[in-house]
């Protein structure tokens, strides 16, 4: 059985879990359409990148939730395709263009923040206990001793309980757009300096 025990670490080389929950848990997401072995390469790469931030909250041993957050996203997509080209060749055209959407939208140039957040993900067993405000806090404080102070992260319209708790953990609602056609997403911003 499953302790109720949980700690926050860095992440090390937990991709696979990480990926599972992502596609678990933010199934409708982009990301999570082009597979658990997309997410689980792309999240590799994320964890090797000297300048991602990753912290994984773990029950028993067990990954139970995790949040990614990295200073440059177009980095880590470059990477990605430059390991992976070949992949292109597998996806259709309408995906590679939403892939390129991702990448370069334009409210991420606006916003200012010098890390955003790519993902925050509590398993249902243990939400509501204060796991990803622990991830946050964590993430923060690593942020501070690089001196960050602005982090961004984009919750798409439908996530009600990251809409909930993003707000409830402070952060200023920015802007509202499209990434892709007909999807809305929220820029939330917070201020690291206030966290630590
Ligand atoms: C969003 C998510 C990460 C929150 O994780 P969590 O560990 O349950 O959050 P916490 O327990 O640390 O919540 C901290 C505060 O946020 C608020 N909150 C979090 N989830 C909430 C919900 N579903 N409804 C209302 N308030 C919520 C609460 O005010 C809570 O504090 P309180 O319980 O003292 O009032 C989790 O619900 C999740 O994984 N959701 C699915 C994936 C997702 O949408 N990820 C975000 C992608 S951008």
């Amino acid at each position: 059985m499953m302790s109720n025990t949980v700690s926050v670490q860095q992440a090390k080389n937990e991709w696979s879990e990480i990926a599972q929950l992502h596609k678990e848990y933010i199934p409708k997401g982009f990301l999570s359409s082009l597979g658990i072995k997309f997410l689980e390469r792309l999240y590799k790469i994320v964890l090797s990148e000297p300048n991602s931030f990753c912290f994984v909250a773990k029950s028993s041993d067990e990954v139970v939730g995790f949040v990614c957050a990295t200073r440059s996203i177009s980095n880590i997509y470059l990477k990605f395709i430059f390991r992976y080209w070949w992949l292109g060749f597998l996806m259709v055209p309408k995906f590679s263009w939403k892939f390129v959407e991702t990448l370069f939208y334009p409210a991420r140039k606006k916003n200012n923040s010098d890390v955003e957040i790519l993902s925050v993900v509590v398993s249902k067993e243990f939400q509501g206990k204060g796991v990803a405000e622990s991830l946050y806090q964590k993430l923060f404080r690593k942020l501070a001793q690089f001196n960050v102070d602005k982090v961004s992260v984009v919750v798409g319209e439908d996530l009600i309980s990251s809409h909930k708790f993003h707000q409830r953990m402070g952060g200023q609602m920015s802007q509202k757009f499209k990434i892709h056609q007909n999807e809305f997403s929220y820029i939330y911003i917070f201020d690291v300096k206030k966290y630590i």
